[in-house]
């Protein structure tokens, strides 16, 4: 069966076999990323581009290579260098890019909902690379990927996302994700961080981390995000650490085999300690190398859809 949607905006509402057809496509991708030669025709031909309006390593370098390993032809599209500095307009910018054929767009914006106005002004396929606060659907099903393949399953696990659930698109898309696929969802982090009645999204919230550390099989340690904050979320990033930053004698004192994961970029001695972040118990890097696999999955299941096919 393909997708049932052509676009992949987010992970709220997504059928349980769609994460379960990409995330089993991305076993087959991530084997062709241990081969000497890393490359698949499967894409020639198609050409995608990459609009990136908010900074980003992990995810922009991601795709590029999802996109050159499937055979693709891939073009960047910088915000600082284009110009939209010269005063054009989001909408012109996509409509003379668009007119240049290209066939899937990778977007990321510091404005929520622009990947959903993308499919309103083009043809191509869209996929949300992040937008502001809202979603950020391929580093959930990374993460997941991950998840599942330390596990060998997603279903039953208990699965707490910590720290500034607020601010954080990689929240919203991981509840979405694992409980669909079946996980019990939990977030820990500051009561000022954690939206109300986000419990309506069936997560349990929890505000003391080492309760979180000892009911739960995995933590997803989020980034504070600093640069999204109105401030006095919380006094110091020192006292942050002190209440809810992941180190070693925390692990250790709850006594507790636990695998954490971090999507990155990481504060260093903020949410996590670098003993940890560079630990026994985390997959952070796992995730990265995950995140090539997942993404050609994403891009091979959508460029691949007939006209015919999906929303
Ligand atoms: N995880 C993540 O989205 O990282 P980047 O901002 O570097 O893409």
């Amino acid at each position: 069966m393909p997708l049932s949607s052509r676009h992949l905006l987010g992970l709220q509402g997504v059928p349980r076999e769609d994460i379960q057809l990409i995330l089993d496509t991305a076993v087959t991708f991530r084997e062709v990323l241990e081969r000497p030669i890393k490359k698949v025709p499967t894409l020639q031909g198609k050409t995608v581009v990459n609009l990136f309006f908010e900074n980003s390593t992990r995810t922009r370098i991601s795709f590029e290579l999802a996109q050159k390993r499937l055979s693709a032809d891939t073009v960047n599209f910088s915000a600082s260098t284009s110009s939209t500095k010269k005063g054009e307009t989001f909408k012109d910018t996509v409509k003379n890019i668009e007119a240049m054929k290209v066939d899937m767009i990778v977007v990321r914006h510091a404005s929520a909902g622009v990947p959903q106005f993308l499919t309103r002004i083009s043809d191509a396929h869209v996929i949300n690379a992040g937008d502001g606060a809202h979603e950020h659907p391929t580093q959930a099903l990374l993460d997941m990927y991950s998840i599942r393949e330390k596990f060998g399953r997603l279903e039953g696990l208990k699965v707490c996302i910590v720290g500034d659930i607020s601010h954080s698109r990689v929240a919203l898309s991981n509840i979405f994700g694992l409980r669909a696929m079946g996980a019990e969802v939990s977030l820990c982090g500051p009561a000022t961080m954690i939206p109300r009645e986000i419990e309506k999204l069936g997560v349990k919230v929890i505000y003391n981390i080492d309760q979180a550390i000892r009911e739960n099989d995995v933590l997803n340690v989020l980034r504070i995000q600093l640069e999204r904050q109105a401030g006095g979320l919380f006094p110091s990033l020192r006292e942050y650490h002190n209440y809810f930053g992941i180190t070693s004698e925390r692990l250790e004192k709850n006594g507790k085999d636990i695998v954490i994961l971090h999507p990155g970029p990481i504060n260093r001695g903020v949410e996590i300690s670098s003993e940890v972040a560079d630990g026994p118990y985390q997959i952070i890097l796992d995730q990265v190398t995950n995140g090539v696999a997942v993404r050609m999955a994403v891009l091979y299941l959508l460029g691949t859809l007939n006209k015919a096919d999906g929303r």
